[in-house]
């Protein structure tokens, strides 16, 4: 693939699609900006050009949902000039201010998913056809991905103008790919991945994935995935815990996790013991105490943190992914700190996705992994060995420009 390098900058309106989504709190609070801060050597290398970032905030129904403004303030303040929200996409608004700026400017577009037509999942060509794509191109002269986090998304502004711009890489998608690249060669037996948060989905998608072409030994189950293989394995984890699995629109994943179950017997570890919550206070349970009806499990037990981060001690290359519970709220963070803890002990440790960044850097641990990545799901489906399609995309279109630049 193409980077900077490979442009001359000088005065050129460049397009670059960022991964500013962060963790937020209801009232538009930012909560962790490691991502924001991510993006600033790109930003210092397009000193000379013209700068227009598209980035997503969260997706469409959750809370977070929310407008870029803030990540404009945040952004302005590390580069240390201002990055000018806009409040438009590819409107007129957006594109008299885009063909209104100045060498050196850098402005921050809208909530590029308020858009709808921006989640669908389809091929660069696809989304070379969309209005945004027609609107935006004939004001951008060069198109950069430095959205790493997103890139396992065949998204429009991930794919869409690869097909009709020059196209190159970003300083963090190349961080990205030459950190994990290490960490895939270098990656020494035993191979454990610790997989929890929220993405249901997306971590059945990896387990599978890994277990099957044997990259990794054991796969170590916490948070939400969690509930849903125990609810899988047979263990009635309670009406709280699976109306929120309903709400997530994730109980169709409890049948594929009893394939799973069936297929990978003895590699896939689940949680012995949980911590409800029980108006904030934390109940330790053996699973086989519950269901608990009216409380949620918001974290691992205490008997899973002693094996797990036993597990997790001995083996040499560490990759974590997702928080263990609720790590937002103190009594629940325990499990994500412990197999934080225990995941710098391994010779290769990578850890992956926002919430648990977030937590390493509470910890004052972040110089303690070999690579933290901007990437949640982007970053395990890497390690995974899967094709990002935003990578092939720049692959593509690399191979594009230099048979005809
Ligand atoms: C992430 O947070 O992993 C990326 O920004 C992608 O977000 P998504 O999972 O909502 O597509």
């Amino acid at each position: 693939y193409l980077t900077i390098d490979d442009f001359d900058m000088e005065g050129k309106t460049v397009l670059v699609r960022v991964d500013l989504n962060v963790p937020m709190d209801p009232e538009d609070n930012i909560l962790d900006d490691m991502r924001i801060k991510s993006h600033i050597p790109t930003l210092r290398d397009l000193e000379d050009a013209r700068v227009v970032l598209l980035a997503h905030q969260s997706r469409a129904g959750k809370s977070d949902f929310t407008t870029m403004r803030p990540h404009a303030e945040r952004m302005s303040r590390y580069l240390g000039k201002e990055v000018e929200y806009v409040d438009d996409i590819f409107g007129s608004h957006a594109r008299s201010r885009i063909t209104s700026m100045k060498k050196g400017d850098v402005i921050l577009l809208e909530n590029v998913r308020f858009y709808a037509e921006e989640s669908l999942e389809r091929s660069s060509k696809a989304h070379s056809q969309t209005h945004m794509v027609k609107k935006l191109s004939p004001v951008i002269d060069i198109f950069l991905n430095d959205a790493f986090a997103v890139s396992h998304r065949s998204q429009l502004s991930i794919m869409g103008f690869t097909e009709v711009l020059p196209t190159g890489a970003g300083r963090v998608m190349e961080k990205e790919i030459s950190s994990l690249d290490r960490g895939i060669k270098g990656g020494e037996c035993p191979c454990v991945f610790v997989l929890g948060g929220a993405k249901v989905d997306d971590s059945l998608n990896v387990t599978d994935n890994v277990l099957s072409n044997g990259s990794v030994d054991r796969v170590l189950l916490t948070g939400v995935v969690a509930n849903v293989m125990l609810a899988a394995s047979g263990v009635n984890i309670g009406k709280a815990n699976m109306d929120f699995i309903e709400s997530q629109g994730y109980l169709d994943q409890i049948e594929r996790g009893r394939k799973l179950l069936d297929k990978f017997d003895g590699k896939i570890g689940l949680p012995i013991d949980v911590a409800l919550n029980d108006d904030g206070k934390r109940i330790e349970v053996q699973v086989e105490e519950l269901p608990s009806d009216q409380l949620p499990i918001n974290d691992i037990g205490l008997e899973t943190i002693v094996a797990y981060s036993k597990e997790i001690r001995n083996a040499k290359t560490v990759v974590l992914n997702g928080p263990a519970g609720l790590s937002e709220l103190d009594p629940f963070a325990l499990g994500t700190h412990e197999i934080i803890k225990a995941a710098v002990h391994s010779e290769y440790s990578i850890a992956g996705g926002g919430h648990i960044s977030a937590e390493i850097r509470n910890l004052g641990y972040e110089d303690r992994f070999s690579h933290l990545s901007t990437g949640g799901g982007a970053c395990i489906d890497y390690l995974a060995g899967m094709v990002l399609p935003g990578i092939e995309a720049l692959r593509t279109a690399a191979a594009r420009y230099r048979n005809n630049p």
